[in-house]
């Protein structure tokens, strides 16, 4: 590994097809605040989109919708597999006006002129976020709109994320923000977008906090959590993370929620940091 997550063997939750359907579960988790950063951002009906590190295409169907017919995003993920998976969704969902292509996008995508860059839980990957924010932002017309959605793991406190505190809750936090952080990725991607905005030298963004409050029985974040472990196994193996393997991970989703259930409480869900801005017209 040569760093946080910047190699394919690197990146901490992999590239399985396990993964791909955690990705699918984290989109319908975190569709709301992540529609609400496009449409508040300024993107609509005719825009040309790029959609970095977009995974199996989540955000990038979001982002087709709003732009409609006339308008056309652009998908670049490093992990070809996963493209292929972006592909075959995007065709799924009957989406012709979006594209994928592999690439690393901190180091520049080939193409100018966007009208909006944006990206979700991808810059806590990147060895140097605002460097890659930076190169990302190259590819924008004057007066463009960048617009991105991270996660800030460390928000989530033993005592403060649940109610009344959830012990196995705690030990999930605690193991996956040891495996992120050990993975070198950064567990605080979303309070640091402010200025990781700044240091790459785009206008004071506009700034949202959302996290879902959990408890209901069946929600979906109780299987989410269980697919995250999961798919972190494999990196926790080779840093010598200990605490569950692929048997507790598997009934994990049901154990939570058994012990929110009987405690009739609360947990709060992962949170996220949602930022925006336009880049100087011409
Ligand atoms: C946590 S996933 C998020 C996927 C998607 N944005 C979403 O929210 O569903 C991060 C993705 O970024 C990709 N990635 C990480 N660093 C990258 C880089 N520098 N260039 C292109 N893709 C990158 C990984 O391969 C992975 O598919």
């Amino acid at each position: 590994m040569t760093g946080p997550g910047r190699t394919d063997d690197g990146y901490v939750l992999g590239h399985s097809a396990r993964e791909l359907d955690r990705l699918d579960l984290q989109g319908a988790l975190y569709l709301e605040p992540t529609l609400s950063v496009l449409e508040r951002s300024g993107i609509g009906p005719g825009m040309r989109v790029l959609d970095v590190g977009c995974g199996s295409g989540d955000v990038s169907a979001l982002a087709a919708r709003l732009v409609g017919p006339s308008g056309h995003v652009q998908g670049v993920d490093r992990d070809e597999g996963t493209i292929s998976a972006a592909r075959e969704r995007a065709a799924s969902r009957g989406l012709d006006n979006v594209g994928f292509e592999a690439g690393d996008f901190a180091r520049g995508v080939g193409a100018e002129g966007f009208d909006a860059v944006i990206g979700r839980f991808i810059l806590m990957h990147q060895t140097d976020p605002a460097s890659a924010l930076a190169a990302a932002a190259r590819s924008l017309r004057p007066g463009g709109v960048v617009a991105f959605v991270e996660s800030s793991m460390t928000l989530l406190r033993d005592g403060l994320h649940s109610q009344p505190p959830s012990p196995l809750y705690d030990r999930i936090v605690r193991w996956k923000c040891a495996v992120v952080g050990g993975a070198g990725a950064h567990l605080d991607a979303g309070m640091a977008l402010r200025s990781t905005f700044l240091a790459a030298g785009l206008p004071e963004p506009e700034t949202r906090l959302e996290a879902a409050v959990v408890g209901g029985a069946g929600h979906p974040y109780f299987r989410y959590i269980a697919e995250s472990v999961g798919s972190m196994l494999p990196m926790a193996r080779r840093l010598g993370i200990t605490g569950f393997d692929a048997a507790s991970a598997a009934a994990l989703g049901s154990a939570l929620e058994a012990e929110v259930a009987a405690s009739g409480g609360v947990l709060i869900a992962w949170p996220v940091v949602a930022a925006w801005c336009r880049t100087p017209g011409a």
